[in-house]
C-alpha cells in the first residue's frame, strides 16, 4: 500500500488517555506520519472526554468486541493501525489485521506480563522482583495477552526507595517516546508512510 495520506490510527483504551493525548501531540509536531481516526473505548472513562476535546470521533463499545464489530468498525473509519492504549479487555485479531494491532506494555516483557498484569500491579511485580532496570515494551498483538512479536523495548532504572507509583510515573516518561518511535518503525516498514 503506497499513498500520500498518513496512516490513519485508531487508539483503544479504557482510561485516563495519557497515551492518546500524548500520540496527538507527537502527530502535531509532526513527528510521525498519521493521524488518529478513531478512538474505541471499553467503558466510560477520562479518555473519551479528552478525545473528544482533541475533534476525535469516540465509539463506546462496552465490554469484548467481537471480530466482525471490529472489522465493521475499523472499515468505516478507513484505520490502518490498532493502537491499544491502556485498554483492559481482550481483542480478537482478525488474519487480516495481524502485524497491525500493537499494545505498549509498562514493564520489560517476557517478563512482568499476562493475565492480570496491568497498573500498579506490573510496578509491583517489578519492584518485588528486586530488579535494576524496568522499562516499556511496544509488542504487535495477537489474541493473548501480552506475548506477540516484541517491536521495541526502552529501559529506565529502578531506584532505591521506588514506590509503584514513583517507577510508573518513570515508566509512563519513557512510553512517551518509546510509543511513538515504535509506530514510526512499523509505518516505515510498511512501506504506507506518508
Ligand atoms: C500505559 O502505562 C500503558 O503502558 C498501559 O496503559 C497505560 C496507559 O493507560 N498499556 P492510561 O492512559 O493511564 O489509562
Amino acid at each position: 500500500m503506497t499513498r500520500a495520506d498518513p496512516d490513519r490510527l485508531a487508539v483503544f483504551l479504557s482510561g485516563t488517555g495519557r497515551t492518546l493525548v500524548n500520540l496527538a501531540a507527537v502527530i502535531d509536531r509532526g513527528e510521525l506520519p498519521a493521524e488518529i481516526g478513531l478512538v474505541v473505548a471499553s467503558r466510560a472513562c477520562e479518555g473519551i472526554g479528552r478525545a473528544e476535546a482533541l475533534g476525535i470521533p469516540v465509539r463506546l463499545i462496552e465490554g469484548e468486541i467481537e471480530a466482525s464489530e471490529l472489522e465493521a468498525v475499523l472499515d468505516e473509519f478507513s484505520i490502518d493501525w490498532v493502537v491499544l492504549a491502556g485498554y483492559l479487555k481482550r481483542l480478537p485479531v482478525p488474519t487480516r489485521w495481524v502485524g497491525r494491532v500493537v499494545n505498549i506494555h509498562p514493564a520489560l516483557l517476557p517478563e512482568f506480563g499476562g493475565p492480570g498484569m496491568y497498573g500498579d500491579r506490573v510496578h509491583r511485580a517489578v519492584l518485588e522482583a528486586g530488579v535494576p532496570e524496568s522499562g516499556c515494551t511496544v509488542h504487535l498483538c495477537d489474541e493473548h495477552y501480552d506475548t506477540g512479536p516484541i517491536v521495541f523495548q526502552q529501559r529506565c532504572p529502578v531506584l532505591p526507595g521506588d514506590t509503584p507509583r514513583s517507577l510508573a510515573d518513570r515508566v509512563f516518561q519513557v512510553e512517551t517516546e518509546a510509543y511513538p518511535a515504535a509506530l514510526r518503525l512499523l509505518i516505515e516498514r510498511s512501506g504506507s508512510g506518508g
